[in-house]
């Protein structure tokens, strides 16, 4: 089953949004197999953003990103590394539709809310960055068995 990285950014942590934020991906029927609230270390920060090395908003990245608690998500489903950055919304939250996570949160780019992996290399990637095999859990629902 495909999985994907999703991250809380600091601004979304500290606006009380992770609550809201699962709760979209738990409702459309995605599993959560990983989850922990964490600081970023500035050199973990740059091997994630590796591929924006250079660029001139780089620097600012690192920085925003290392500001403050993330909540560091790994989630499992049908096409859910898609569709989940359909949920995100488009990058800069000014363009992002309503509807979508940016476009109901966010104001500007450089305060987003989310990261979402955007491919199944980038996920595969960011995954073994953030979490160890033994941090996601293979488990499977079932709502009947759990209502009494
Ligand atoms: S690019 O050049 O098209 O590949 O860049 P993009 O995919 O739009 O963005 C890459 C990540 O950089 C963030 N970003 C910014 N951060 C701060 N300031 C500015 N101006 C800025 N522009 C882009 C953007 O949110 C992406 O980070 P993630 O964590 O993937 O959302």
């Amino acid at each position: 089953m495909e999985r994907t990285f999703l991250m809380v950014k600091p601004d979304g942590v500290q606006r009380n949004l992770i609550g809201d934020i699962v709760s979209r991906f738990e409702q459309k029927g995605f599993k959560i197999v990983g989850a922990k609230l964490m600081t970023i270390s500035k050199s973990l920060a740059q091997k994630h953003y590796a591929e924006h090395e250079g660029k001139p908003f780089f620097d600012q990245l690192v920085e925003f990103i290392t500001s403050g608690p993330v909540f560091a998500m790994v989630w499992e489903g049908e096409k859910v590394i898609s569709t989940a950055r359909k949920m995100m919304g488009k990058t800069n939250p000014s363009t992002a539709e309503v509807g979508t996570i940016r476009g109901d949160y966010g104001m500007v780019t450089h305060r987003n809310i989310i990261h979402g992996s955007d491919s199944e290399e980038s996920a595969e990637r960011e995954i073994s960055l953030f979490f160890n095999k033994e941090e996601l859990i293979e488990y499977s629902k079932d709502v009947d068995n759990w209502l009494r």
